[in-house]
């Protein structure tokens, strides 16, 4: 497949880039710029952190689930190339070098990356920056004080112009093995004709069938450089965002109407991992521990499907029907997701072994609305509880109607039996999981009435 690119400033033309070779791999082995690192190849530690530019800005991104045409018209920094022209050290490296940021160095350019792309931003919450990126030696405390060392230093000039000197992108590409459309059209009409074929939105999930599995896709369509699927649309009836809307842009998105999901989002794998992964993808791909669907689901949300010119829509826990299984038929995909404008009490819990960067051993997301010191509305869903994402509907029903009391939360918490039998697994035993989401509904009480908690307080 032919691509266009530019990297490091210079203007790149593949004719036969691979559809599923990643960016990590086009780096060392055909480059020869060893500077990105390859540590975990799963999109965990960080090592193979470069910086794309695109419309919207600059982003890390982990290179080695990132497949070469994801980067059709994009501009690529990777370590090599983010020194001025002349030499001179960016100010994250300068930083980095002047406050002792480095031991062994094997972890430090996937750092510099993930704090240089900030840096282009204006991100200075730089514990959320770095939380996906590992370093065994130095400490993250050098590194943290690096970074807000830079964090007031002008943009360099040589990085200001990447996004205007990437190749301009207006037409669709395609090859026996893969299609990468500019519109939802185009992946109709070729999904409805090729409908075994794999999808792949931010790749964080297929690039390690990839990776890990050895998995051969073709053949393959891209559906995160499609326009019309990258809207997030807020008006009184709600929220319609894309399938192709990645987590970063979904938590910028319902941060005011809905903080606790914002919140939730946060949590989500690290900002390279939001960065790629799509809303789209994390619904699709039906895993009973991802965790957009519990927070969607509680909120009421829509999933809207399309099959060539054949569009429906349906509730979003109707979409999982088993361990595995979703309603989608073949030659049909996610085109969006629609939240609506209820009265929202929203309150999302993830737990799970470390605060950052880790998969939930359970989520619980609580939308739980009081009128007149009664319940009025109740939506309750989790992950991690069952082989779906599921509504607590046993809960639900015990707590509308019922005064907003301790008493009816005590008698509510015995229901959570009747709708979840969890099972142990790697993350928590079942007996963890059935005691820790019992606690969370009576945590959602105390905080109704003013008793916050906090995961990160440690108490002697
Ligand atoms: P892809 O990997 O591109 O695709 C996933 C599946 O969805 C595939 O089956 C694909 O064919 C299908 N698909 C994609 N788009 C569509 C569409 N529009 N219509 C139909 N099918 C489609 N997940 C969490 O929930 N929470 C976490 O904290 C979390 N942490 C992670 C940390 C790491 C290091 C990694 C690598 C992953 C993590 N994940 C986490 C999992 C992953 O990010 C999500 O499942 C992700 O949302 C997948 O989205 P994607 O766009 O990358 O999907
Ligand atoms: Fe670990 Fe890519 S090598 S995230
Ligand atoms: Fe050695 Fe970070 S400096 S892993």
């Amino acid at each position: 497949m032919k691509i266009e690119f530019l990297l490091n400033g210079e203007t790149v033309h593949l004719d036969q880039a691979s559809p599923t070779g990643t960016l990590l791999d086009y780096l060392r082995e055909v480059r020869g710029l060893t500077g990105t690192k390859e540590g975990c190849n799963e999109g965990d530690c960080g090592a193979c952190t470069v910086m794309v530019t695109d419309g919207e800005g600059a982003k890390a991104l982990n290179a080695c689930i990132l497949f070469m045409p994801q980067l059709h018209g994009k501009s690529i920094r990777t370590v090599e190339g983010l020194a001025s022209p002349s030499g001179e050290m960016h100010p994250v490296q300068q930083n980095m070098v002047d406050l002792h940021g480095s031991q062994c160095g094997f972890c430090t350019p996937g750092f510099i990356m993930s704090m240089a792309a900030a840096h282009q931003m204006g991100d200075t919450n730089h514990n959320d920056v770095l939380a996906g990126n590992l370093c065994r030696c130095t400490g993250y405390a050098p590194i943290v004080r690096a970074a807000k060392a830079a964090q007031s230093a002008p943009k360099p000039d040589w990085l200001q112009a990447d996004a205007k000197a990437a190749p301009q992108v207006k037409t669709s590409l395609q090859s026996d093995v893969a299609f990468v459309p500019r519109t939802s059209d185009e992946l109709a009409d070729w999904y409805a004709e090729n409908p075994d074929a794999t999808l792949i939105g931010g790749a964080t999930d297929v690039g390690l069938w990839v990776n890990k599995q050895l998995r051969d896709l073709a053949p393959v369509a891209f559906v995160g450089q499609i326009a019309d699927l990258q809207g997030v649309e807020e008006n009184d009836s709600g929220i319609a965002i894309g399938a192709g809307v990645t987590l970063t842009k979904l938590r910028a998105a319902v941060a005011n109407r809905y903080p606790s999901f914002a919140e939730l989002i946060r949590r989500y794998g690290s900002t390279q991992v939001r960065n790629a992964a799509t809303i789209g993808g994390n619904v699709a791909n039906g895993s009973p521990i991802g965790d957009g669907p519990p927070a969607l689901i509680a909120l009421g949300a829509r999933v809207h499907l399309r099959c060539g010119d054949d569009f429906r829509d349906l509730a979003m826990e109707d979409f999982f029907i088993a361990y595995g299984k979703q309603d989608r038929k073949p030659g049909e995909f996610i085109c969006g997701i629609t939240i609506p404008n209820n009265p929202s009490g929203l309150k999302c819990y993830k737990i799970s072994k470390r605060f950052d960067q880790d998969i939930s051993a359970l989520c619980g997301c609580f939308n739980i609305t009081i009128a007149k010191d009664k319940v009025a509305t109740a939506r309750i869903a989790f992950g991690g509880m069952a082989a779906t994402p599921k509504r607590a509907t046993a809960v639900e029903n015990a707590l509308i109607g019922k005064p907003w009391t301790q008493g009816t939360v005590t008698k509510a918490m015995k229901k959570f039996a009747s709708d979840y039998q969890p099972i142990s697994d790697m993350r928590a035993s079942a007996d963890y999981r059935a005691t820790t989401a019992k606690n969370l509904l009576q945590r959602y009480f105390d905080e109704s009435n003013g008793l916050m908690t906090s995961v990160l307080e440690v108490r002697p």
